[in-house]
């Protein structure tokens, strides 16, 4: 399991192929926010962090909700423009038309047919929501941060995370994407990795 896992909630984002790449930020259900969330958690400007893996908890119709794992140790083909990313969220959700619980759509993606509650189940702990009103003292890695799209987590959402921390970043609400580089450089450089 990575040390640092990023879930993000995409809550209109479409469960079935039914979307154009020229339509990402439309008919997608918002697609272009979870692409550019898969960016900024494992792109570097010349490779892939391997230490941090993402989930992308997919709530829109027609077959919500599923889940896309992407492994940063494991991922091949992934670049870092929006649209070649999206491509390989949709190529996932081509393929999961077949699947009873889980499949590798390509190197380092697999779809779960699991809501956000099962994949907290074997994320590392400690869990974290991030939201403008939390507090401010990040734990040490390994780590698991829930974060939304462009709405905030539902009333649901937040209550299956009661019982974790719940971290804000400052009063200002900023993209979830910012959110996510913000959280990679706080641990690059308590840990001595920035260079
Ligand atoms: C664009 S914001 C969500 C909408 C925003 N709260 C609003 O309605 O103005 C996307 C997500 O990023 C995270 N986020 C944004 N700003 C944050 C902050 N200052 N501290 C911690 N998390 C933040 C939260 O998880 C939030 O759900």
């Amino acid at each position: 399991m990575a040390e640092r896992n990023f879930i993000i909630i995409g809550h209109r984002a479409h469960t079935a192929a039914d979307w154009k790449l020229n339509d990402i930020c439309g008919g997608a259900g918002r697609m272009d926010i979870l692409a550019r969330c898969v960016t900024s958690a494992l792109c570097e400007s010349h490779g892939i962090r391997k230490d941090t893996d993402v989930w992308l908890v997919l709530k829109g119709p027609p077959n919500n909700p599923l889940s896309i794992h992407f492994s940063g140790k494991n991922i091949k083909y992934l670049n870092p423009d929006e649209r070649s990313t999206a491509a390989l969220i949709r190529n996932a959700l081509i393929k999961s038309k077949k699947i009873e619980e889980s499949f590798e759509t390509s190197p380092g993606i697999t779809v779960h047919l699991k809501d956000l509650p099962e994949i907290l189940d074997f994320l590392p702990q400690p869990i974290v929501l991030l939201s403008e009103d939390g507090e401010t003292k990040f734990p040490p890695l390994p780590s698991t941060f829930v974060l939304g799209d462009d709405t905030d987590l539902s009333k649901d959402e937040i209550s299956s995370l009661r019982k974790h921390l719940n971290l804000s970043l400052g009063k200002k609400s900023l993209l979830t994407s910012s959110c996510i580089i913000l959280l990679h450089s706080n641990y690059d450089f308590s840990s001595g990795t920035q260079s």
